[in-house]
């Protein structure tokens, strides 16, 4: 596979009273296609990463909300995956290329959840969890503290090791202008922060989020016509899981995210240990431990180790989540897997600022749905 990232935008990630859906939808897909350098009657479809609209703002048909912002007839298809809904969008635009049917794409992710309650947001979120889940009033929060109580059991790691993941990516995010969470926190900030569902406290949480990101990507043959030199998508893969987490046999680890790496290693022909830095999907501080493991670099049980000894920071062994991650940079549920590649893509035009990593050739992103129900990866070389 190899399709080209000809332009990459996101928006502010925060909560954002004064811009709608509509709002941060038009910034993303203008900011993607001015930075592309292409017109808008080149782009000849679009799919678009939402998961709560019609929960929260109550519009469904948000495929032409996005032809009316960009005055188009184009196809525009709405991807929902829960949070993963970004990625797939991605994953749905290389493989309608990859076709042959389109040389151009223009994929938005777009979430707006700060306008209702907590309490009405978590039920939103709650529906990417099963009925069982649903109705003994779990939360995702309650979901991911399960699989920490099961890792921390397994492997021996504790609630001050997952605290370390939060300081890190605040670290980065510190780093971020466009993050929610610009700012650094220590060990014994997340330690005292409130306890929402045990061991998992608020800040190992990502937050709830308004935002939008946008990518315009094109065949290499487009490419070529253009003479770019952008960052390639050269791996695109996507794997499923149960639902329901009673379901699995294993909850310190994301099957579906372990398949869908492993074949995306061998479409792109490369290995985990190649890869330089990486956005994976740190939810909450457990998902990311898991994460490293899931994506083979890390054996298992060590993911918590290897942020512990800072190999993940900037300028350490492979950065993981020099965006902030979701965590720090915040969460906007559909928005957040375009988010990802938009950040790969910064890091690999050496646009990244002061959390621009030297080794920006090859990276991969990690999106997960739920409790990995949906896993996305993608691998993107520079
Ligand atoms: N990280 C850092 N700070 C956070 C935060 C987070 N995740 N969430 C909230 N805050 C801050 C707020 O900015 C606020 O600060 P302020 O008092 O200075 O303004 C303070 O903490 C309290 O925030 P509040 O909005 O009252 O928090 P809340 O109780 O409504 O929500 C969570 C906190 C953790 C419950 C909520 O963020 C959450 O549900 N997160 C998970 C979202 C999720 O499940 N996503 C899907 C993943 S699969």
């Amino acid at each position: 596979m190899k399709i080209t990232i000809l332009g990459a935008y996101q928006t502010k990630f925060g909560e954002l009273w004064d811009k709608s859906l509509k709002d941060l939808s038009s910034e993303a897909a203008f900011g993607a296609v001015e930075d592309a350098g292409v017109l808008f009657k080149d782009i000849q479809t679009a799919y678009f990463g939402n998961k709560m609209s019609p929960q929260i703002t109550g519009q469904n048909h948000v495929g032409s909300l996005l032809a009316e912002i960009l005055g188009t007839d184009i196809p525009i298809t709405r991807i929902e995956a829960a949070c993963a809904s970004g990625g797939s969008a991605v994953r749905q635009a290389c493989m309608a290329i990859e076709s042959g049917q389109y040389e151009t794409a223009l994929v938005l992710g777009a979430e707006k959840m700060t306008d209702l309650a907590i309490s009405e947001i978590s039920v939103g979120l709650m529906g990417a969890a099963s009925e069982q889940e649903r109705e003994s009033g779990l939360s995702f929060v309650g979901l991911y503290a399960l699989m920490a109580r099961k890792y921390f059991d397994k492997y021996g790691a504790g609630e001050k090791d997952l605290a370390a993941i939060a300081v890190k990516n605040h670290f980065h995010g510190s780093l971020n202008p466009k993050a929610q969470f610009p700012f650094v926190l220590t060990i014994d900030q997340v330690m005292a922060s409130s306890m929402v569902a045990d061991p998992l406290k608020l800040l190992d949480c990502s937050p709830i989020t308004d935002g939008a990101a946008g990518l315009v990507l094109a065949s290499e043959k487009y490419a070529k016509k253009l003479g770019s030199k952008k960052p390639v998508i050269i791996a695109s893969k996507q794997a499923s899981d149960t639902l329901s987490l009673s379901k699995r046999k294993d909850l310190t680890s994301l099957a579906g995210a372990e398949k869908a790496a492993g074949e995306a290693y061998r479409q792109a022909g490369v290995e985990a240990k190649d890869i330089e830095f990486a956005e994976v999907h740190d939810c909450f501080t457990i998902a990311e431990a898991m994460a490293l493991e899931d994506l083979g670099f890390c054996k298992k049980g060590e993911g918590y180790i290897a942020v512990g000894k800072g190999k993940t920071r900037l300028g350490g062994e492979r950065a993981i989540n020099l965006s902030g991650g979701l965590k720090a940079c915040g969460h906007p549920v559909g928005a957040t897997g375009v988010k990802q590649l938009v950040e790969v893509y910064s890091q690999m035009m050496g646009r990244a600022g002061k959390r621009q990593t030297k080794k920006n050739k090859l990276a991969l992103t990690h999106n997960i749905g739920g409790t990995g129900g949906t896993a996305v990866i993608h691998i993107v070389k520079n």
